[in-house]
């Protein structure tokens, strides 16, 4: 087994720049036992592209935090929230929701919310256009997608800025009590809401097949006779919540970052945009590749010994799979930290959407908003630029999401 005792891979500076962490790492060892706290735990971490795409698709690396959450101890790494949605299961329990959960995101289902997007969009570009300068993450890219899901799910709006509060601290605060508590608020939350709507459908208030949102969708959707039972619900909603909002909000915010740190190709991408957003569609995989909006890490648990190459994994371990590293790994990507938007893609792609059983059920939510947010910033925020020095960025510090606190911009109004 190789075994390099390593510094602290989380430390103080590491959310500024990851990629020079995790290309030094992947140099080394593309697998490997790493050190991930000053109390000195340690983790396995996977920073190469092969094998975090073989490691996604292994049914000996488990996704089951109910049976191997133990493994972390008092130290809570992952979302409490998420412990017992789909991503948190494995086949076949998890074929089984994803299944009766995938009709809601089909791509003519996704086609049927671009109107709404569009029109959540160009109100918040509307609201900030004429001011010349703005913080994009907190006054655009947050707002856009936590409205989307809460709309889709039917959440009330009075709830919803909690939620976008609560759901925050759950990626940015360090103290695992705090986090805790953010997650029994939007468990409470979506609890409520979900035992509303089913007893609405059972007192024949609602009908199945009525033009409901996905909640209700959710409820009807039987696949060989199955119906979710209710905490299966409460935890799909509070999973889509989440997993649909801060995700968005990174690729939007991180997409534009890389813009105004490359000019020319934002020049390039800003003026045919103008009459033609079409390039924006391999543009915004380059993004997700670029820096992943989940690029920090997701996790598996071994259920025994896994070799890659010449390093074994013992059973009963936590693996971090970075992402957003294997996106970087030149044995897979021809200069993989330049950021080139019309890169012709590798037969196989980038990871950011993850691979295998647990690819993400909203990458086609995902894609229409960041394009057509990213369009809508192109077109109306012209001449835009960064408001602060690079270095001076604030970075979520959070082990699972790659993105930022604040980005403050300014443009030149159209007069
Ligand atoms: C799973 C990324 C947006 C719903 C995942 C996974 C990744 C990911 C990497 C797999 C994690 C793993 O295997 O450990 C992203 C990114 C997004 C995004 C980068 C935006 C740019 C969304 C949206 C929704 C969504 C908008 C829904 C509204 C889900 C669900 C899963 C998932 C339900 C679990 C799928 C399963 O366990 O089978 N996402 N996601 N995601 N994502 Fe996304």
């Amino acid at each position: 087994m190789i075994w390099i005792e390593e510094p602290l891979v989380f430390d103080a500076d590491f959310h500024r720049d990851p990629y020079r962490v995790y290309d030094r790492l992947r140099g080394q060892e593309p697998v490997q036992r790493v050190k991930v706290s000053s109390r000195g735990h340690h983790t396995w971490l996977i920073t190469g592209y092969a094998q975090a795409r073989a490691a996604l698709t292994d049914p000996r690396l488990s996704r089951d935090t109910r049976r191997f959450g133990h493994l972390f101890g008092d130290r809570r790494d992952i979302a409490p929230a998420l412990r017992d949605s789909m991503l948190a299961t494995d086949p076949p329990d998890h074929t089984r929701l994803r299944r009766l959960a995938a009709p809601a995101f089909t791509a003519s289902a996704v086609d049927r919310l671009r109107p709404r997007i569009q029109q959540i969009t160009d109100q918040l570009l509307g609201a900030i256009a004429p001011k010349g300068a703005a913080d994009l993450i907190n006054e655009f890219a947050v707002p856009l997608p936590v409205t989307v899901i809460c709309e889709l799910l039917g959440v009330p709006e009075h709830d919803r800025p909690q939620l976008r509060r609560w759901s925050n601290a759950l990626f940015t605060t360090a103290d695992a009590a705090t986090r805790d508590q953010a997650a029994h608020h939007i468990n409470d939350t979506m609890a409520v809401l979900v035992a509303h709507r089913l007893h609405r459908f059972e007192t024949g208030a609602a009908h199945q097949g009525e033009d409901g949102d996905l909640l209700d969708a959710l409820i009807t959707a039987r696949a060989n006779g199955d119906l979710l039972n209710q905490q299966e619900l409460v935890s799909l909603a509070v999973l889509l919540l989440i997993a649909g909002h801060e995700t968005t909000t990174n690729l939007i915010g991180n997409a534009v970052l890389a813009l105004l740190l490359h000019p020319a190709q934002h020049t390039a991408i800003a003026d045919h945009t103008v009459s033609d957003s079409d390039g924006l569609v391999p543009a915004i995989e380059e993004f997700l590749r670029y820096d992943s909006p989940l690029g920090i890490a997701t996790v598996r648990f071994t259920t025994c010994p896994v070799a890659f190459g010449p390093v074994t994994i013992p059973a009963e371990q936590i693996v971090m799979i970075s992402l957003g590293a294997a996106n970087r790994d030149p044995a897979h990507f021809t200069d993989p930290s330049a950021l080139d938007l019309t890169r012709t893609r590798p037969r196989q792609g980038h990871l950011a959407f993850g691979h295998g059983p647990h690819y993400c059920l909203g990458s086609g939510l995902a894609r229409t908003e960041a394009h057509i947010a990213l369009t809508g910033i192109l077109r109306h925020l012209p001449h835009l630029h960064l408001d602060t020095r690079p270095q001076q960025l604030a970075w979520r510090p959070s082990r699972m999401m790659r993105g930022l606190l604040t980005l403050p911009v300014r443009w030149q109004p159209h007069t």
